[in-house]
């Protein structure tokens, strides 16, 4: 294998510049050239092309985001975009791909690669840990800390006033993100998509909660779940001697410098990716079980659904007597 290209795409996540570092520096240390596609998806299929050296990745190991830029591109979704995209890479001698993203990206990645037969490997990252295949996604770990501060911050609003909060937090799909930083943050309540929500039985346990002696609560919300704010004014119905208010974390969650296990993390994978890629397995997605770095058929990662932990669901009721 000559020459690599290397992409990110979906919802962006903190850790993918590193991923990229790591997959640059092991593709040059192969003899391997190394094309860096901005835009994700869609820079493949327009090919905005940049040839990527060592200095190209120097200083970013510390910078949240990605320097290739990521877009959703559901065009990709379009055998005929894919067809374009895959002249474009051929025409420009690349031989394999790495692919730095989530769930969506990793349909992308599979269906890409069975189409032409063509060496692609994908990099799990988003802030969702909602992959199959992998204990961790990269940018996973720098978001909840990210969100367990700004939760903390509130908390001590929260206890001061005697108030219910209700925080919304990302995860459009998956509970994932919500349930850690519940746990994190020793929320009360956490509530996620994948399990409807009874608010009735969220007034109930309000009441009870507060007939223990507590004067103030936290409950986490996946976006997923539903809108703070509705659930606020509900409650305020119900609950009419409460001071319930609502705070939406948004984009904060995806930015920042990462934390050091994302750092390693994505180091490793992005290392990983190249190497398998060099070695001619493929279609794989890198993960982590334990400490172990594995890989796993992107067919069985597209084709299998990641369940939360709803163990800790019964973690979160059992700490918050
Ligand atoms: O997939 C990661 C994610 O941050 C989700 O948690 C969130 O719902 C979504 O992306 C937001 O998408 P966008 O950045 O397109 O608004």
């Amino acid at each position: 294998m000559k020459r690599i290209g290397i992409l990110t795409t979906g919802g962006d996540a903190p850790g993918m510049n590193v991923a990229i570092r790591a997959a640059v520096r092991t593709a040059l240390g192969m003899g391997i050239g190394v094309t860096g596609i901005e835009k994700g998806y869609r820079g493949l299929h327009e090919k905005l092309f940049i040839e990527l050296d060592s200095r190209s990745v120097s200083g970013i190991i510390n910078k949240g985001g990605t320097f290739l830029k990521t877009i959703r591109f559901p065009e990709f979704k379009d055998p005929g975009v894919r067809k374009k995209a895959y002249a474009n890479l051929r025409s420009s001698g690349i031989e394999g791909l790495v692919v730095i993203g989530g769930d969506g990206s990793a349909k992308g990645a599979y269906y890409f690669s069975t189409d032409f037969d063509f060496p692609v490997v994908l990099v799990p990252a988003s802030i969702d840990n909602d992959l199959y295949g992998s204990d961790f996604t990269v940018g996973f770990d720098t978001a909840v800390n990210t969100a367990v501060e700004a939760v903390d911050k509130i908390r001590d609003t929260a206890t001061s006033h005697e108030r219910t909060f209700i925080i919304e937090v990302m995860g459009r799909e998956k509970g994932n993100f919500a349930i850690e930083v519940a746990v994190a943050c020793g929320a009360e309540i956490a509530l996620v998509p994948e399990i409807p929500a009874d608010w009735n039985g969220i007034a109930e346990s309000l009441r009870a909660q507060e007939a223990m002696g507590k004067t103030s609560s936290i409950i986490i919300m996946a976006e997923g779940a539903g809108k703070a704010e509705s659930l606020a004014a509900f409650l305020r119905e119900k609950l009419p001697e409460r001071e319930i208010r609502y705070s939406v974390l948004g984009y904060i969650q995806r930015g920042g410098s990462p934390t050091y296990f994302t750092r390693v993390l994505a180091t490793r994978f992005g290392s990983e990716a190249v190497r398998l890629l060099a070695a001619g397995k493929y279609p794989f997605m890198v993960g982590i079980k334990g400490d172990e770095i594995l890989y796993t058929p992107l067919k069985r990662v597209v084709t299998t659904s990641r369940l939360p932990n709803l163990g800790n669901i019964e973690l979160i009721n059992r700490m918050a007597i």
